[in-house]
């Protein structure tokens, strides 16, 4: 192909691209991809600072791991027959030939990286927490996206039904914090021990024997290789059939019924409400006992906001010691789209005081250090340092909604004053250039200002 013909192919492509909506700027993110733009990104700011509280509260330490691992990490724990590792990830190869994944979840990575960084050394339990984002192929609809993010956390190293109860307390809290508890219904299920569940796979082959034509193709395959992914498929015919399929109640050991009903008692404890959910088996096939999903009281299991559970198994399955473990994580565009339907409104710092316009070069020379002070004070402060008259900075001011202009045009630079004008009322008052910030600073009053102190503890 000549380049000519690669340029016109290109063209031909942006032509078509645009043929096909023609409003649409030619690139457009993939499909399923978000930009977080400001108004979402309060929110963002909003949940990090609630998650990190309490968290910390918990004692939790912050873990990043990398955005992408080798494809084995998630294979070996999120397990070959759940969706996820079947059709849901971002699977490639580097320059090398290695196959590499971008992380579809957050556990996997982190008891990577307590193995690989011998946390079995540091005093036990190990509790890290993540505000991450994650990569999911899947079918993009209303809170199910490509990349979205998760906060997380994990408890490394002991168990105990008190242990799960307190994670679980946890989660709620923070949910509680964001307003949204209230439309939410905490789902609870123990889905018993290894044995316990070769015995219920068994048992649901010889459910769905006989009735294979009314499963999906993921749903033969699931049921050869894990038959109680079954019970998470999302084909309607099947969730008909789930509908009687025999619960693990049945199936469990006597060592499962006793640590959950004593997680259930500690719940009882905490004043924490559930809905007992013998259905409930998660879509990564890494839990062992008590496992958790926070759904929408009207829209179900679809959109849950939230879930986790135990993983015992997974530190030896990654070449660990045997360790116990649990953990959590919630979707944060769910939260924020929870937090839009309950109309929970985000608190802001980001309200600008000051917005400062000028006429002319000399004004300009005043207005730099001018603005540069008034923001060492504390004092959130824009300039309008264009050519624009200053009838068009005053407007652009309006827009801003600040409650304060400073006006600085060739008759305040001759007079070494400045003009402060109080927008809500329309008043203006001329005052010495060198006493601006002062009267700035009384006026917006010492407890409004926004100080950075960089020996405040992080
Ligand atoms: P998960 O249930 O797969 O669990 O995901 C946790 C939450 O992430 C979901 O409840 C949902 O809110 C959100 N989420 C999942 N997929 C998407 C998507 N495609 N778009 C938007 N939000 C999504 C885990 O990932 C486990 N690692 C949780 C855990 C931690 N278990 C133990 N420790």
């Amino acid at each position: 192909m000549s380049e000519q013909d690669v340029k016109k192919t290109s063209e031909e492509v942006l032509i078509s691209a645009n043929e096909e909506n023609e409003k649409k700027p030619p690139f457009q993110t993939p499909k399923g991809v978000h930009d977080i733009l400001p108004e979402n990104h309060d929110y963002h700011t909003y949940i990090k600072k609630v998650v990190r509280h309490r968290s910390r509260q918990a004692g939790f330490k912050r873990i990043s791991t990398p955005i992408f691992e080798f494809t084995e990490v998630f294979k070996r724990t999120v397990g070959e027959a759940s969706d996820i590792v079947n059709k849901e990830m971002y699977t490639f190869l580097d320059r090398k030939g290695r196959s590499l994944t971008l992380r579809p979840e957050g556990t996997a990575g982190v008891v990577r990286a307590y193995i690989q960084n011998n946390m079995k050394d540091l005093p036990q339990p190990v509790e890290l927490y993540y505000y991450s984002p994650f990569f999911r192929y899947e079918k993009p609809q209303a809170g199910r996206y490509r990349q979205f993010w998760q906060f997380g956390f994990e408890i490394i190293g002991e168990k105990d039904p008190a242990l799960d109860a307190q994670s679980i307390l946890i989660s709620k809290k923070i949910y509680e914090d964001l307003g949204i508890m209230d439309s939410l219904d905490l789902q609870l299920n123990n889905i018993g021990d290894v044995e316990s569940r070769i015995k219920y796979a068994e048992a649901l082959k010889d459910y769905y024997y006989g009735k294979e034509r009314y499963l999906s193709e993921d749903d033969l395959m699931r049921l050869e290789k894990n038959p109680i992914r079954i019970l998470d498929s999302k084909n309607e015919d099947t969730m008909i059939l789930n509908q009687s399929a025999p619960g693990f109640e049945e199936f469990l050991s006597k060592e499962s019924i006793e640590y959950h009903n004593e997680v259930k008692e500690y719940l009882d404890v905490l004043g924490v409400k559930y809905t007992e959910n013998t259905k409930l088996v998660r879509g990564l096939d890494y839990y062992t006992q008590t496992v958790y999903e926070f759904w929408d009281k009207k829209r179900g299991s679809q959109n849950s906001v939230g879930g986790g559970g135990r993983y015992d198994g997974m530190i030896e399955l990654m070449g660990g010691e045997p360790t116990p473990a649990t953990g959590f994580a919630m979707g944060v565009e769910r939260v924020i789209a929870q937090m839009k339907r309950m109309k929970v409104k985000v608190p802001k710092k980001d309200n600008l005081h000051v917005f400062v316009a000028q006429l002319g070069k000399e004004a300009k020379k005043k207005c730099l250090p001018l603005i540069n002070e008034l923001r060492d004070k504390g004092i959130k402060t824009m300039g309008a340092l264009g050519k624009g008259a200053i009838k068009h900075q005053l407007k652009l001011a309006d827009k801003f909604n600040v409650p304060y202009t400073i006006l600085i045009g060739l008759t305040e630079v001759r007079e070494n004053t400045a003009i402060i004008r109080d927008m809500r009322v329309g008043s203006q008052t001329t005052v010495a250039f060198d006493k601006v910030v002062d009267e700035i600073v009384k006026r917006i009053g010492e407890d409004k200002l926004d100080f950075y102190d960089p020996s405040q503890p992080i």
